[in-house]
Formats: structure tokens, sequence, C-alpha cells
């Protein structure tokens, strides 16, 4: 039972959860003049079944769970994949991996590649983000090009890649407000000697979402790359990759995508592939894999010539369970109980006073900000009461998924208030 409701009837608790939920809903749609992201329609909650989802996350009925941009909740989907995981290591042993493992690789390759919008020869599994970042920045001819244009509010994984690197000249861009950076910054700094515009789509922070058009044609336009770390995108923001224009693009199952830590996704689009000849490599990246060839190196003709040895297999199961309830659910559904649940979450804060760090509503995400002279006793006080959030300087950060409710989001705001 979460925190704060004491004994009380579960189904009373139910009744009232669906009350406040259509009310909060009503009451966007009506409070709006014209139809902006926070107006979600009654219509497009409806056939979701709220209680359903909710049983499929064990920690649901424990905690208030609002923190997904740091982990997804764990379902039992994922669990009943690690389990057929561990049954086949104990009753096959390394013959798993070629009669299912090596199946289950590319079953998850197929389902994250239809989730984004790319093919499944555009997608490479890593270890982690910053594994695929290295594998971009050596991939590429860097010519006479030695410029990267990165923000300050990129996840510093992306930053780092760069700042280390001597030969190139890091040019960091500051935020007008400490919550976005807008595309004439990044189209001012670009210019011949530039390598890549380096950004994220969905800043960590402010959960500000980045126009990826805008900046692949401003990378382009000067004949530079555009990559994109999209860990905080994937998941929770509309994302088509056939579309978006973008080089490359790096996510994971982690956060949005509920399928916990220890691998990340690349996207590296089609046309470019085979122009690309990574300087780190691994017997996963090359045509002859099970030849065993030690002069038989060559490329895959495909994303997997960016991979990097062994995918992490206990996570390739619970990311199936977790992305096939991220499909279930429904991207649209996804994305539409966010911006209700934050336009909530958001409204509720300015009541009570808080100073919040986010985005206008068109460009905002699923990541609230809370101002607090100490952050992390505001998450620990929460903490005790069953409130799971999570802290950055000077901020509390609350980060509701589909699966929430508006009755938690209140739980949590009484909460803060409180303090
Ligand atoms: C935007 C972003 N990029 C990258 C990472 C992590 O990178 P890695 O997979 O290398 O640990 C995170 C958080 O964990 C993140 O929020």
């Amino acid at each position: 039972m979460a925190a704060g409701r004491g004994v009380r009837d579960e189904r009373e608790v139910r009744v009232e959860r669906r009350v406040r939920e259509e009310k909060a809903v009503a009451g966007m749609s009506e409070g709006l003049s014209s139809q902006g992201p926070e107006a979600a329609s009654p219509e497009g909650v409806g056939g979701f079944d709220l209680e359903a989802i909710r049983s499929e996350f064990p920690i649901l009925s424990r905690k208030t769970y609002l923190n997904s941009c740091s982990l997804g909740a764990l379902s039992r989907r994922s669990e009943a994949y690690l389990d057929d995981f561990r049954e086949r290591w104990h009753d096959m042993g390394a013959a798993a991996w070629y009669e299912h493992w090596l199946g289950r690789i590319e079953e998850l390759r197929g389902r994250v590649a239809s989730f984004w919008g790319s093919e499944a020869r555009e997608l490479a599994l890593l270890p982690s983000t910053s594994v695929a970042l290295s594998v971009v920045a050596e991939s590429v001819e860097a010519g006479r090009r030695d410029k990267v244009v990165c923000t300050e509010l990129d996840f510093p994984t992306l930053v780092y890649q760069w700042a280390v690197k001597r030969d190139i000249e890091l040019v960091v861009l500051e935020s007008p407000d400490g919550i976005r950076v807008d595309p004439e910054q990044f189209a001012a700094a670009v210019d011949e000697r530039t390598l890549f515009v380096a950004t994220s789509h969905v800043f960590f922070t402010t959960g500000n979402v980045q126009d990826l058009n805008a900046l692949a044609d401003i990378a382009h336009g000067v004949g530079a790359w555009c990559l994109i770390d999209g860990y905080q995108g994937a998941g929770q923001v509309p994302l088509d990759l056939s579309s978006a224009g973008v080089d490359f693009y790096t996510a994971g199952p982690l956060k949005w995508l509920l399928g916990g830590p220890g691998l990340a996704y690349l996207y590296v689009r089609g046309e470019v592939i085979q122009a690309l000849e990574p300087r780190i490599t691994s017997w996963f990246a090359t045509e002859g894999q099970f030849d065993f060839d030690v002069r038989g190196f060559r490329y895959r003709s495909d994303a997997r010539r960016f991979e990097m040895g062994t995918p992490a297999l206990p996570t390739v199961h619970v990311a199936l369970g977790g992305q096939e309830i991220v499909d279930e659910v429904g991207i649209e559904t996804i994305v539409e109980r966010n911006r209700m649940l934050t336009g909530h979450l958001v409204r509720r804060c300015r009541e009570e006073g808080f100073e919040l760090l986010t985005a206008e509503p068109e460009r905002r995400s699923a990541i609230v900000m809370v101002r607090h002279s100490d952050p992390a006793r505001a998450v620990r006080h929460l903490a005790g009461r069953g409130i799971i959030v999570d802290h950055r300087p000077g901020f509390v950060r609350i980060s509701p998924h589909f699966y929430n409710t508006v009755d938690e989001l209140e739980g949590c705001v009484e909460a803060l208030a409180s303090i």
C-alpha cells in the first residue's frame, strides 16, 4: 500500500484515484483555450487499464514511485523473461546461446527498432551510452574538422567524451535560463570546422525537449554529424528516427523503457553505416563472427559493426519485458498520460508556492525540478513516507511515468509542502 494511505480499503482508494484522474484530465481540457500539450483529451486515456498496468509493477503497490528518469520500474513481465533466462542456463548451459539467447538479442533489436521508427539493421547493442559515444567518436574521419558543439545542460558523459580529446576544440553552449538552449545558438556556433553537434534529445535536469530536425539541419548545413543522446527521450516523448534526420541516436532500457541497467541502444542512420569503420571493435562487429579467423575481419554491413562484444544477457531479457509493455500501452498513450500527469504536477507545485525549473508546456517532458534549499534532506523526508524521488544540485527531481496516478502526485506535493 502506498505511503500515507493508512489502512483504507483498497477499493475505496481505487475509486478515488479514478475520479481524481478523470477530474484532472477534464480540468486540463477545460482550463486551456487552445489544445496545448497539457490538454490531454479524456478519450486518449480511455481503453487504458490503469489498474492492470499498475499490477505489473510490484514497486507501485509498495511505494509512491516518482523516479522513472533515474530507473524505470521492474515489471512482472521482465521477471518472467529473467526466470526463463535463468532456467535455460540451468537446463542447457552454453547450448542456450545458439538455441535461445542469440534469438532474444535479435527479438529485442527488432522491437526497439520498430518502436523508434528505424530498421533493425540500423541498431547496435552496446554496454552503456558512454561506450556507444566512444565508438561513434572513433568511427568518423575528422579531416580538418576539430570542433564539437555540446551544451552545459547535456549529461556529462556526452561532454566528457570530447573534453578528453586533446585535438578537439569543445564548445559548450550556455543556457540563457538554465532550462533550454535555442537552435539559433547551435546555428551561430557551428562552422566548417565542426565535426559533431552532440547534444541531448531531452535535457536530464530540466526535461526540456529539443527539436531533432532543427539540430540535424544545423549540423548537416555545415557538413557536421548530428549525434543525439536520447536516454531521457526514448520512451517518454514522441520519437520517429526515420524522419528525425539525425545520424546517431543513443538510448537505453534503464529509464523510460523499463528494462534495467547494462545495455545501450545505438541508432546509426542507414545511409551512413557503410561509410563508417570504427577504430575500436570486437568479434561481434565482423561478418564472420563464428569463423574465429584472426585474419578474416570484415566489418558487418549493418550497425552491428559498432558492437563491442557480448551484450548483458540478463538485461536483454529484462528489457524485452519492459519494451513489450511500452509497445502494448503505446507511445501515444504514454505521451498523453505523461503530459497530463506532468501538467498536474506543475500546476499543484505552483499552487503550493514552489519555484520550478521547467520548460514551456510545448517543450516540457515528465521531469520536474522543484527548487529546494536542502534537496537531499527533502528526498530523505519523502523516502521516509514511502515516496521515491531524486535530487540534483539545488533541486528535488520528480519524474512520473504513465503508470503513476494523480493521487500519487498529490501525496508527493503534500509531503514536500509539509517539510
Ligand atoms: C541523458 C543521459 N545520458 C547518459 C546517461 C548514462 O550513461 P551511461 O549509460 O554511459 O551510464 C544518463 C543517466 O544515467 C542520462 O540521463
